[in-house]
């Protein structure tokens, strides 16, 4: 009944005994564990987000369109970084999951977000990116505004009397500065956006104290679903197999990690000291030769090495297509490719195993096994934030 090795269906022998003299296997543990409660999402939950079985948070239309309503377009959203708005005047259009969006500095220490909809007839006033002085001006019946979002001028001023024109102007998206990361929030979730990384950046002090800059930016698509790829950032399990030769240096039994915050925090030291001077020579020597792997929620994911904070988020472009922008930070006149080389290294590794796990959701046999008490347990924590976020509203 129980042959050895073998695992029985879940909940077909829930109940039953194994008779005397037959071992215990693996069967009883994956009964513990039935597919669609892997990572704690019930048949509710995933009906509450349009999907009918785990394939469709993977592959579902539904399941993204509640992820854009409800998280991409409701929470704190990594978009850019400080440096590509040099100069006062200096603008970035941003689309996010098909929200125009728009950055624009408008003074030394100052930088705005807008929805990019010109409040006339709505049309994205800013294209592109580059530096377009104090004001910019609608194409379509060329309204003018100051990058500080007034109403400055419009033709033939007489037709709008009865109009109150004071009121008019870019209507402005939260935005938050993290270590020169630019966040905006298009709605009201996702709490305070110092809740968002307080808890990341005392973890992180140490790497954050020096002077870092983006010395690297490159954008990429992959056949994946965005979560696997968080979900993989985040697995401890797979470090000794999958970058068996890229991560071979660390000393993964050493692993350390904590849930920080919505999000997550890592360390893990090096097998031997390689006793050389780390780029970033501000680190104290406990951490100056370690690697860690932390990730600000949902979609932002950030390694700490001894020569870069390297982010890279990962946006949905379809339910199995995403883009990846990885933003490199380190020491002024640090080498950007062979710190990208250094990140490529792993991640395309990564990369592979996200698309293949994205041609194993287009199965009809797709399901999850039991996933490692310790080192998948941040899978788990996860999802359940994405639960909080997708079938929690109004909270
Ligand atoms: S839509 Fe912009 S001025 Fe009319
Ligand atoms: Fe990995």
């Amino acid at each position: 009944m129980f042959a050895h090795g073998g695992c029985v269906e879940p909940g077909r022998e829930r109940g039953r005994r194994p008779s005397a003299g037959v071992a215990m296997s693996g069967c009883s543990a994956t009964e513990l564990h039935p597919a669609e409660e892997t990572l704690g999402w019930s048949r509710a939950d995933l009906a509450g987000v349009g999907a009918s079985g785990l394939r469709d948070l993977y592959r579902g239309e539904p399941v993204l369109s509640a992820e854009i309503e409800r998280l991409f377009h409701r929470e704190w959203i990594l978009v850019s970084s400080i440096e590509r708005l040099p100069a006062v005047g200096s603008y970035q259009s941003v689309d996010l999951c098909g929200a125009p969006v728009v950055l624009v500095r408008v003074g030394e220490e100052s930088i705005r977000a807008y929805h990019n909809l010109c409040p006339h007839r709505g049309l994205p006033i800013f294209s592109g990116e580059g530096d377009g002085g104090r004001f910019v001006t609608c194409p379509y019946h060329q309204w003018s505004f100051r990058i500080t979002g007034e109403l400055a001028s419009l033709p033939q001023r007489e037709q709008f009397s009865g109009a109150d024109l004071d009121c008019v102007s870019l209507a402005e998206v939260d935005l938050g500065i993290w270590n020169g990361l630019i966040f905006v929030r298009l709605g009201s979730g996702g709490g305070e956006f110092g809740e968002l990384v307080g808890d990341l950046d005392r973890r992180m002090s140490t790497f954050l104290a020096g002077p870092l800059v983006e010395v690297a930016q490159l954008s990429f698509e992959i056949e994946s679903n965005w979560k696997f790829l968080v979900e993989n950032h985040v697995d401890v399990y797979h470090l000794w197999y999958l970058h068996a030769k890229t991560l071979a240096a660390f000393d993964h039994a050493r692993f350390e990690w904590e849930r920080c915050g919505r999000g997550w925090w890592s360390f893990e030291p090096p097998k031997a000291p390689r006793h050389q001077p780390p780029l970033l020579h501000w680190l104290p020597e406990a951490e100056a030769e370690g690697l860690g792997a932390h990730l600000i929620f949902p979609n932002t994911m950030v390694v700490t090495s001894s020569s870069c904070v390297a982010a890279y988020d990962v946006r949905p472009v379809s339910p199995t297509r995403s883009k990846v922008t990885l933003r490199v930070r380190s020491v002024l006149g640090a080498d950007p490719e062979a710190l990208v080389e250094e990140i490529k290294a792993f991640l395309s590794e990564d990369v592979e195993v996200c698309e293949g796990l994205q041609l194993g959701a287009a199965s009809p046999a797709f399901k999850l096994g039991p996933l490692a008490s310790r080192h998948e347990q941040p899978l788990r924590h996860f999802h359940e934030e994405l639960r909080a976020s997708l079938l929690l509203q109004g909270e």
